[in-house]
Formats: structure tokens, C-alpha cells, sequence
């Protein structure tokens, strides 16, 4: 191993991308997908919101551009799901009725759309012929001697009109979290740096002001500190996540947070996480062009 070997990981969220006709913002996630090749990153993370509205088809869009600047890759690329991927919410308050909330359909189509997710970018989940193909996601890569492991979750909390109006609330499901404690991910996760990666954001805006709280609620990270505890108790050091459209780094209860922001809003902004041979880390956000 080299010990100058450096890991540097490419960080992007929050694309909303809304199909073959949005060419300007396809464009645009060409120029920052080729600045990623161009500088030789080791892996890229989408942490989801990938496209805008939950149609499948406009997943393809996503994929066709990875493909294009050769990252749809298993080792190259890891993805996740946010609620703009899974839960459109026209529908939802088309087949909404107050006297048969119909529970049950809700989470269906959140379970279809998420099986659509995986079939879309399956060679970014798994490796063919595994049958394991969704999410939490834990994969393990080796640059150069460094192991990285990265345990993505969905948090994507079907929506519901008294608990999640806008479908922008999020929740890691005790499935999930169950499999998260297991002792095969502790086994594989050994020696490596852990990144946690999920969607939603584990702080909002937080601060005492009415209105924000209320704002707060209908984004918030359901069990949040669930969620904290089990990414601790894996030992992660960052969690990379989307959601709030905000370019952010912050700290709970001694894990560091990232906020990804978005490429929606800002599409020549990204994160670099670097990591060295002994775990060292630091981050930064970089604009396209920048020096690194
Ligand atoms: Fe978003
Ligand atoms: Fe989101």
C-alpha cells in the first residue's frame, strides 16, 4: 500500500431532475459528472432526489448520464433513494379520501417505486448474481489499501395526510434498522471507514421560531437519533446526506454530518470527502473549476 494514497470521495444531492426534456439541467450534470472523471475521484454518492416528480422513466435519465461519463459502476457510484424518487404527491392527494385513507396502497406504491429504483441502477447495488438487491446497501470498497465502507439506508416515509402531508418527512423502518445492528454488517464493516449515507437530514433549521418548527416537522427525520445510535454503533465517522437544500457540515452527539445541498439549485457545487491510510479525514465543498 502507498501510504500518499489518499481516498477522495465525490458528494451530490438533491437533482430533481425532471426528464428527457430537461436539457439544461442534463447539461449541466454532464459538466459536473465529466469535472468528477477529469478529477479522478475515487467514488461518487448520489443521496437521492435524483429526479423530481417519482416517474421511473425519469430514472433512466440519471443512469444514461453516469453511463455516459463512465461512473455506472458498481465501485464507482453509490446511490440512494429520497422521497422526490419515490412519493408523488399529485397522486397521492389524487387517491387520497379522508374516509378511506387506504394505508395500505400508499406504502405499495412507495415499495413499487422503490423496487423500480433497484431495478434502474441495480449494478450500482449489487454484484451480478447476488440476489441482495436494496436497501440498506452496504458496500465495501478497497483504493489502494484504504477500505471504505459505505452503509446506505433508505429513509423514505410513504406519505400519509396527518403524518407526512408533503411526503417529506423521513423514517428509517425497524426492518432496516434490524438489519443495520446484525452481526454480518459489524463483520464486513471491520477495518474500514464507515460512512453512513441516507437522505434526509438529521438537523433542519432547529431553531425556536414557530414557523421554522413547523417547517421542521414536515421535513423532519422521523427517528433521527435511532438512526444516529445505529450509525455510531457501527462506528461510522461521516453521514452523508440530502434532502434540506443546504451545503452544510455539522455535528450530533460526536458524528459529523453532511448536507450535500443541491444540484438542483446550485449545479456546479459539490462535496469532497478525502480520507487517508489512517482514517484521517476533512471535507470541503468545491465549486467546478476549483482547484483540487
Ligand atoms: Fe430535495
Ligand atoms: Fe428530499
Amino acid at each position: 500500500m502507498s501510504i500518499d494514497k489518499k481516498v477522495r470521495i465525490a458528494h451530490l444531492s438533491d437533482l430533481h431532475l425532471t426528464g428527457r426534456n430537461d436539457l439544461r439541467q442534463i447539461e449541466r450534470l454532464d459538466r459536473i459528472l465529466a469535472e468528477i472523471v477529469r478529477k479522478e475521484y475515487d467514488h461518487l454518492v448520489l443521496t437521492g432526489d435524483l429526479i423530481d416528480t417519482a416517474n421511473p422513466d425519469d430514472l433512466l435519465v440519471v443512469r444514461d448520464a453516469l453511463t455516459r461519463n463512465g461512473l455506472f459502476e458498481l465501485g464507482r457510484t453509490t446511490v440512494l433513494p429520497g422521497n422526490h424518487d419515490l412519493i408523488n404527491l399529485e397522486e397521492e392527494l389524487r387517491f387520497y379520501h379522508a374516509l378511506n385513507p387506504d394505508d395500505s396502497g400508499r406504502r405499495r406504491r412507495v415499495v413499487e417505486r422503490l423496487e423500480r429504483f433497484c431495478t434502474v441502477f441495480r449494478p450500482l447495488i449489487a454484484d451480478v448474481g447476488d440476489p441482495n438487491v436494496g436497501y440498506p446497501l452496504v458496500k465495501v470498497l478497497h483504493f489502494g489499501g484504504i477500505g471504505i465502507a459505505l452503509v446506505a439506508s433508505s429513509s423514505v416515509l410513504p406519505w400519509s395526510g396527518s403524518d407526512n402531508p408533503l411526503g417529506a418527512r423521513g423514517y428509517v423502518s425497524p426492518s432496516a434498522m434490524q438489519a443495520l445492528g446484525g452481526r454480518e454488517v459489524a463483520e464486513a464493516l471491520a477495518g474500514s471507514f464507515v460512512i453512513g449515507l441516507c437522505h434526509h437530514a438529521y438537523r433542519v433549521y432547529g431553531t425556536d421560531a414557530l414557523i421554522d418548527q413547523a417547517f421542521d416537522w414536515t421535513m423532519e427525520f422521523k427517528n433521527r437519533d435511532e438512526y444516529l445510535r445505529a450509525m455510531r454503533s457501527l462506528g461510522a465517522r461521516v453521514v452523508m446526506h440530502g434532502h434540506f437544500h443546504r451545503f452544510q457540515m455539522y455535528h450530533a452527539d460526536g458524528l459529523t454530518f453532511v448536507n450535500g445541498g443541491s444540484f438542483r439549485y446550485v449545479p456546479d457545487r459539490y462535496g469532497e470527502l478525502v480520507i487517508d491510510h489512517k482514517g484521517h479525514w476533512s471535507h470541503r465543498f468545491l465549486r467546478i473549476g476549483e482547484n483540487g
